[in-house]
């Protein structure tokens, strides 16, 4: 066991991009790698201090699998310092920085690096079960006539390839049609929605025009030829508009829905990491922590019902575990899947019902005060790659009480199964 409080010492990310766009010919390897890299240049760390790198991805390269690994090796990283990958869906950065910090309180590193990369433009393509099934049997066929037999079963819709959808397995429902459905049965309204959409725009705008987000952002060289340089997110709308905002068709239910391309993050190609030494260590090294991490927690609700409401049973726990209350935090980072669970989980955690059924307390676990609320924007208007959002927001977080002198910030992630993360940093 090691003594002492985890500190964050650095972050870092790569710019983020639509999925398709700036990053299309890379893979999350080549993400993850490049920020790594940066990483380890803006601290001057010496890699043989690292003892442990974790990484998150939710659609993992089939031929790459453990993102974790091949993104130290390719940056540098000597072979002898050990890497995996973890997947709590789009908590996984935030669940690969609470495994490096459990590492450290358990005397087992002093110096580790979270984070996560996800690439939304290079998800594997599969082929349907048949076909898999046929060119199995016919690269083991010992003549040709055995080959052409074991394509015989294949019918042309088993031509037609498959790809990962962004849907919840035991549900089959879409992350976007289980918004939908939270916005209906929680009475959130389109105007709420867009207006969280807008201040995602708005405060990520005002964040990138005086340098705080360029700052936790490298610069990303494109292959081939390396010649193109990513220096900038490409999917913020410094000049969006509620009135914009407003006229964008609903997606999930072209109907009566709400939830629009608007109000949702969008599909996303990115990565970041963090820092994370043991607080002693960080003093013996000579660097200055940015925040150290107090408490954090998980919690899961049935896909079955309202998929996103994870947050409103983390939050409540990683306080207790922080013994501290809602009020207690100078800043608050709400990941935002979209517009619609932000809105749901405020809802809960502001809710005496919520309180009494759900957590057997008489009162709500607090009031969401807006003006210290994803005061950078969020995944709406930043973007959201899967694998490495909670690194994004756990650097942010950190950064941004470090610069208004907080005392507490409070994190929360909503991720795929139902599941919530919590996270409370302190200074
Ligand atoms: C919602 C979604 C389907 C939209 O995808 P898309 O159609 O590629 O989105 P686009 O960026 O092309 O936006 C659609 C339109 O809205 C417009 N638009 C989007 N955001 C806007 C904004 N803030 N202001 C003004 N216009 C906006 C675009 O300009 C585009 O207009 P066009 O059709 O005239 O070109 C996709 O982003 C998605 O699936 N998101 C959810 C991802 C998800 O499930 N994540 C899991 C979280 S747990």
């Amino acid at each position: 066991m090691n003594d002492g409080r985890v500190a964050i010492v650095a972050g870092c990310r790569t710019p983020f991009a639509k999925a398709g766009t700036a990053y299309r010919d890379l893979t999350a390897v080549d993400l993850g790698k490049a920020c790594l890299r940066e990483l380890l240049e803006r601290t001057e760390v010496d890699p043989t201090w690292i003892d442990t790198v974790v990484m998150g991805q939710v659609i993992p390269s089939v031929k790459a699998p453990n993102l974790a690994r091949e993104a130290g090796l390719g940056a540098g990283l000597p072979a002898g310092v050990p890497a995996h990958t973890v997947n709590r869906a789009c908590a996984s950065a935030s669940q690969a920085v609470a495994d490096v910090t459990g590492a450290i309180l358990a005397g087992h590193a002093e110096v580790g690096i979270a984070g996560g990369a996800e690439s939304l433009s290079d998800v594997p393509v599969l082929h349907s079960k048949k076909m898999a099934q046929a060119l199995l049997e016919a690269s083991r066929a010992r003549s040709w006539g055995a080959r052409l037999r074991a394509f015989a079963k294949v019918r042309p819709r088993d031509l037609r390839p498959e790809s990962p959808a962004i849907a919840e397995p035991s549900t089959g429902l879409t992350m976007g049609q289980s918004a939908e459905k939270m916005a209906r049965e929680n009475g959130i309204s389109r105007e709420e929605q867009d207006q969280i959409a807008y201040l995602s725009h708005k405060n990520a705008s005002a964040a990138t025009a005086d340098g705080r987000l360029p700052a936790e952002m490298c610069a990303v060289f494109v292959p081939p030829r390396y010649d193109v340089v990513v220096s900038g997110d490409n999917l913020l709308r410094p000049d969006t508009s509620l009135d914009a905002l407003a006229a964008l068709p609903p997606v999930f239910d072209r109907k009566y829905g709400t939830v629009t391309a608007g109000n949702s993050s969008p599909l996303t190609d990115g990565a970041a990491v963090v820092l994370l030494m043991l607080e002693a260590k960080a003093k013996a090294l000579g660097y200055l922590p940015l925040a150290f991490i107090r408490s954090w927690a998980v919690a899961a609700v049935d896909p079955g019902g309202q998929l996103l409401m994870g947050p409103a049973l983390a939050i409540p726990k990683a306080l207790e575990r922080a013994g501290l209350q809602l009020s207690d935090m100078d800043l608050i980072e709400m990941h935002e899947a979209f517009a619609a669970q932000v809105a749901s989980n405020i809802q809960a955690l502001e809710s005496e019902t919520w309180a009494r059924d759900k957590l057997g307390r008489s009162a709500p676990v607090g009031r969401v005060d807006r003006e210290r609320l994803n005061v950078s924007g969020s995944s709406i208007a930043l973007g959201h790659p899967f694998g490495a959002t909670g690194a994004r927001i756990t650097t942010t977080l950190a950064n941004e009480l470090a610069r208004r002198h907080g005392k507490f910030g409070l994190l929360s992630v909503c991720a795929q199964g139902g599941m919530g993360f919590a996270m409370v940093l302190e200074r």
